[in-house]
């Protein structure tokens, strides 16, 4: 079904060709939903961009406009505002139709895009023998966010995480290996991640101090690019071992990614060095392969080179992308590729982007996206850290949600009198707690740093989860005393005319623009702000509105309108990655 937004851009384009002829036809009707419902519902500015054009008065152009709109079967009233501001307001009978159609469409009205193309989302990506960092933890909840929306939007989505499992880094640690622990490059599980983390430093600290040493760990490098079979066993023990530890996280979270890793795009490198060489992109700078960038420069206003293979013959980060982008489109026929990283990568990934479109590897059409996000600070606004000064661990961070989450159940439980099981209490504290984090980071503008606080993400009041969740618990009250089956009413005979079903009808019909608007933006807070209002709305729906009270066909009508709310809250929630609960 279209969106309320598409039908209004229609009737005015429609508008301006009936009053003014087919010239007008590529005119943008200028429709927004109105900020202020004073005016109305929707408004059209475009006869205040059309003066010059047809040398009439906005106003007069307006009037035309408006005599000559077809919109007497969805509008009230139509008013010409201000210098010539045109306002639609929605007739209470065609939000009926509306709804009674939504309510029997599982997608809830929002449209499936055709044809299903193909897009990727890149995010997560944590590096192999190192520690999942929160950086990690915002690009898997929301990339796994983005992904979800594409997904039901129709596009075939590829999730891919592009996990750091190549490199110089991996000589060092086999070496380091080798004297230190050598059972480690034989044996699954000899040791946990932690102690692959701390050897990891011990590992770099030799590395860095002693010669021999790092001579050793070249080799190793040499060996394994090489694919000496013991080499090629131990790599593959300690990348076993690390993605183990991803994969806890990753169940905790309920993310579904394809690990396709940096080491997989090692036999395509040596071929962007061709095409760069090709196309007389490649220069030598202090024995390192380089292309240099436009608009990129120093501090002294020279321009900076995009190092793709370094003064020992290694390729880097930055080769390995411009792989992965020319064989994602190549072989997996990609239209629009979606990176999630910090914002640190911001200049990475346009040096790359940049490049590769030079190298003709990423034509004109196929959109490429940073979609960049802040720093995760503790409560005192500095970088988070454990109370002893540590980096944080993912695991012991969500945990933490879970318990406080299960906490705060509790104490909730004990003063509303209610008896609860325990396995109760654990599934509503574990779905609280997780849920807590996951719309603590995407309600922000992802493009801010975000202040971590258990305390603020946990509150049952404000933009948060509980707040959220409870909502949907309403709606499912409602059901449950009123012994309704939801899927059994039937929405021939809708009557709306309070106010506050009337505000909640039509924010139950902006679902559609809403998500619209993520997929092109990729910002999923607005997804969140759209749910917090919805639950608001629907707070002041029942707040005012008998429900099981109310005499027909009033009492079928708000079912329905609760119905809707429930399960536009449920898809919403869905598409953040979080699960709802029929009780809490
Ligand atoms: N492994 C990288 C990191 O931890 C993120 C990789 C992002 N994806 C990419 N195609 N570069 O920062």
């Amino acid at each position: 079904m279209k969106t309320l937004l598409e039908i209004f851009k229609q009737k005015v384009q429609e508008a301006l060709v009936a009053g003014f002829g087919a010239e007008l036809a590529d005119t943008d009707p200028l429709v927004t939903p109105s900020t202020n419902p004073k005016f109305g519902d929707y408004q059209s500015n475009v006869a205040l961009s059309l003066p010059k054009k047809l040398k009439q008065s906005p106003r007069a152009i307006a009037e035309t406009i408006v005599a000559n709109l077809n919109v007497a079967d969805i509008c009230d009233t139509v008013e010409i505002a201000g210098a010539g501001f045109i306002n639609f307001s929605l007739k209470p009978s065609y939000l009926a139709n509306l709804l009674s159609e939504i309510q029997t469409d599982e997608r809830l009205g929002v449209e499936q895009v055709q044809p299903a193309t193909r897009v990727i989302v890149d995010f997560s990506s944590p590096n192999i023998a190192k520690e999942m960092h929160v950086g990690h933890l915002r690009s898997t909840i929301i990339g796994d966010s983005i992904a979800r929306i594409l997904e039901f939007r129709g596009y075939d989505v590829l999730r891919l995480n592009h996990v750091g499992d190549w490199g110089t880094q991996f000589g060092m640690l086999i070496a380091y290996l080798r004297e230190a622990y050598p059972e480690a490059l034989t044996t699954a599980d000899a040791l946990d991640i932690g102690d692959l983390v701390s050897l990891y430093k011990k590992a770099k600290v030799r590395f860095d101090e002693d010669a021999e040493f790092k001579e050793t760990a070249r080799q190793e490098v040499v060996k394994l690019q090489a694919g000496a079979e013991d080499s090629r066993h131990a790599w593959q023990l300690l990348c076993d071992q690390s993605r183990r530890e991803f994969q806890v996280i990753y169940d905790i979270l309920d993310i579904k990614i394809t690990e396709r890793g940096e080491s997989f795009y090692n036999p395509f490198l040596p071929e962007i060095l061709t095409i760069l060489e090709e196309k007389k992109l490649l220069e030598e700078d202090a024995g390192a392969k380089c292309v240099f960038l436009e608009g990129f420069t120093n501090k002294d206003g020279e321009p900076l080179p995009l190092i793709v293979q370094k003064t020992d013959g290694g390729f880097n980060y930055a080769t390995t992308d411009l792989a992965a982008l020319k064989y994602r489109i190549q072989e997996d026929d990609v239209e629009r590729i979606v990176y999630v990283t910090d914002a640190g990568q911001a200049n990475h990934f346009a040096a790359v982007f940049q490049v590769a479109r030079k190298a003709g590897i990423l034509p004109e059409k196929i959109d490429v996206v940073h979609v960049p996000f802040g720093l995760v600070l503790g409560e005192d606004g500095k970088k988070l850290k454990t109370r002893s000064g540590e980096t944080v661990k993912l695991k012991d961070l969500l945990d933490e949600a879970v318990t406080e989450a299960t906490r705060d159940l509790k104490d909730r439980l004990e003063q509303e009198n209610r008896a609860e099981s325990i396995e109760f209490i654990n599934q509503v504290g574990q779905v609280i707690g997780i849920s807590a984090v996951k719309y603590a980071d995407l309600s922000q503008n992802r493009i801010t740093d975000y202040k971590f606080s258990y305390d603020k993400m946990l509150a049952l009041k404000g933009n948060t989860a509980p707040y959220l969740l409870y909502a949907y618990v309403r709606t499912q009250g409602i059901s449950r005393k009123g012994n309704i089956d939801f899927s059994q009413l039937q929405g021939d005979k809708i009557v709306l005319e309070e106010a506050a079903e009337l505000i909640l009808v039509k924010h139950l019909l902006k679902l559609g623009e809403v998500i619209q608007e993520v997929e092109r933006d990729l910002l999923p807070n607005r997804l969140c702000q759209y749910l917090f209002e919805l639950s608001q709305k629907f707070n002041q729906f029942f707040e005012n509105c008998p429900v099981l009270q109310a005499e027909e066909p009033q009492r079928t009508s708000r079912l329905i309108l609760a119905d809707v709310s429930a399960r536009t809250l449920k898809l919403g929630l869905s598409l953040l990655g979080i699960e709802v609960l029929e009780r809490m």
